[in-house]
């Protein structure tokens, strides 16, 4: 049941916060990379929303490809341990890499992914996410640019799903706890 009226709790950043804000590190990113021309490696799926809304705003010529991973772990933890299910198209060897994440809740999946994507010989690994729990990160990750830290709570929409739900909601919204109890 795709009930926005009982299943959602509490909107915490709108559309219109988050475009905002994603004009800012697109500008951001385009001082960054100037006279580059980065490869934008978006983490499937969540990353979807992130890669189309901020690269339309970038002016910077880039280079679009995707990566999907899987971590193992018991339920809904990530454990850290991560799976190639879909490998890039590229060869991002001697590149400036920028992977574009929805969020980041333990940080694990990034660690892992810096370090498989540095091991291809990239010449720069730089991290942006929409979102970040800052409570929740256990790694150690230098994440360049962010778009806002949340609190841990359960959210969806803005490409974040539950249980593969709320991914297109154009706001990200906490989750009221009689859906996922
Ligand atoms: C979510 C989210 C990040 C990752 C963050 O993806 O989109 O990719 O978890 O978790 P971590 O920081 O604890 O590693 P998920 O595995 O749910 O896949 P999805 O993007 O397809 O929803
Ligand atoms: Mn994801
Ligand atoms: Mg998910």
């Amino acid at each position: 049941a795709k009930d926005m009226g009982t299943d959602l709790e509490e909107i915490l950043i709108s559309e219109e916060q988050m475009q905002a804000r994603l004009a800012e590190m697109a500008a951001e990113i385009d001082k960054d990379y100037q006279g580059k021309r980065p490869i934008v490696v978006g983490v499937l799926k969540g990353a979807v929303m992130v890669v189309a809304d901020l690269l339309r705003k970038m002016h910077t010529e880039t280079l679009m490809d995707w990566m999907a991973v899987s971590s193992y772990g018991s339920g809904t933890k990530s454990s850290g341990v991560v799976r190639i299910l879909k490998d890039l198209d590229s060869d991002i060897q001697g590149r400036d890499v920028l992977i574009v994440e929805d969020i980041i809740d333990s940080g694990l999946t990034l660690s892992w992914l810096v370090t498989n994507l540095k091991a291809r010989g990239a010449a720069t690994v730089q991290i942006a996410a929409a979102l970040r729990k800052k409570e929740a990160m256990k790694a150690d990750l230098d994440v360049r640019y962010v778009g806002f830290d949340i609190p841990n709570k359960f959210v969806v929409g803005y490409g974040l799903d539950f249980a593969e739900q709320y991914r297109n909601l154009p706001f990200v919204a906490t989750l009221a706890p009689h859906v996922y109890a």
